[in-house]
């Protein structure tokens, strides 16, 4: 399979980015975060949750921050801005607010499920139905993940072929696209082949195949370039690297925005988004947290290689 000559970036760094902060975040923040994301170039960004309040309170403000996006964003119709919708009452709430697109989120174990959202993963399957019906009726965009696909921090190893079985049930629910997730970053390129063939052979189109890395471990690039060795064509990332699940212990940042673009540009792979836009919106939510940049590319910069010098340094 040909390495792709253009990919999808998707950002998830206002939403698996911000989930896990403690402090609250003001709404105009993440507004100007969203922004810095567009000016960047971004294009598909998961903007929140309309989820419990009391499981992620950072994103209880979700109604509020949708409201104030057509104010800072010149344009927003080439934009794709999900939001992670667990259960028909996230549905009525996420349609209250405007959305368009939605993302429905089970696992490939049964324990996180049950942390994670209160549910087997049957039970979510179950929950998914009419939430994905009502979103399919109104004609949005679908994601659907598939997390701990990788391995689980309750019960360990997960066996390949329950995620293949989750990721097929989601499409029988009619998800446009499946998104594996590496919940807790264990991943190895490996294990992103195998799980790549697996859906090849299942009959999943592979354009209706995301992957989600955390890079917890230091592997989510390799586990990128595994994906499109094999033709994989949407990868998530968070820029600044921020993220991780609450009910996911261990669980570091998501892969870096700035260290998927960079390796994108200099493998001349088309995607759309700028390296200096996206350390700028890093910079500003690393500030925003009180944290250094700590990912790679926010650090060293890029490098122009015809002047041979580095791009955006911090
Ligand atoms: P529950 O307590 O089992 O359900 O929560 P419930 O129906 O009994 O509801 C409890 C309370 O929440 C009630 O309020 C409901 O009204 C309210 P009360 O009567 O106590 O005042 N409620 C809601 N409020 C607002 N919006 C809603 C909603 N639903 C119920 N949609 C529930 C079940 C699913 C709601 C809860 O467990 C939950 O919200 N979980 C979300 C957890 C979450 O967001 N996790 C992080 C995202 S997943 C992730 O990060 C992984 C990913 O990045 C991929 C990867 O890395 O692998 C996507
Ligand atoms: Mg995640």
């Amino acid at each position: 399979m040909p390495i792709p000559s253009r990919v999808r970036i998707y950002e998830v760094g206002p939403r698996d980015g911000l989930q896990n902060e403690a402090r609250p975040i003001p709404t105009a923040e993440k507004a100007e975060f969203i922004r810095l994301l567009v000016a960047a170039g971004l294009r598909e960004i998961e903007a929140t949750s309309f989820v419990s309040p009391k499981s992620v309170p950072q994103l209880a403000d979700a109604a509020e921050l949708l409201a104030m996006l057509p104010a800072v964003l010149a344009d927003m119709r080439e934009l794709r801005m999900p939001v992670l919708v667990p259960n028909m009452r996230g549905l009525e709430r996420a349609r209250g607010a405007g959305v368009t697109a939605i993302a429905v989120f089970t696992a490939a174990s049964d324990e996180f499920t049950r942390r994670n959202i209160g549910m087997s993963v049957a039970e979510s399957l179950d929950a998914f139905r009419p939430v994905l019906q009502a979103a399919r009726a109104e004609g949005w965009w679908t994601r659907g993940y598939v997390s701990t696909a990788f391995g689980c921090p309750y019960t360990g190893r997960v066996d390949p072929a329950r995620v293949v079985q989750v990721a097929l049930a989601l499409r029988e629910l009619g998800v446009d696209e499946v998104c594996l997730g590496d919940t807790i970053g264990v991943g190895v390129p490996r294990q992103v082949r195998e799980l790549t063939a697996r859906h090849i052979a299942a009959s999943i189109p592979l354009e209706r195949l995301a992957y989600h890395f955390h890079d917890t471990r230091g592997t989510a690039l390799a586990n990128v370039v595994a994906g499109l060795e094999d033709g994989i064509s949407c990868f998530d990332a968070s820029t600044s690297g921020t993220g991780g699940c609450p009910y996911a212990p261990g669980a570091a940042g998501n892969l870096a925005t700035e260290d998927l673009v960079y390796l994108l540009d200099a493998m001349g792979i088309q995607h759309g988004v700028r390296l200096e836009g996206v350390l700028t919106a890093g910079r500003f939510i690393s500030g925003l947290l009180g944290r250094r940049v700590a990912t790679k590319v926010g650090q060293a910069g890029g490098w122009d290689p015809t002047t041979g010098h580095p791009i955006g340094r911090s």
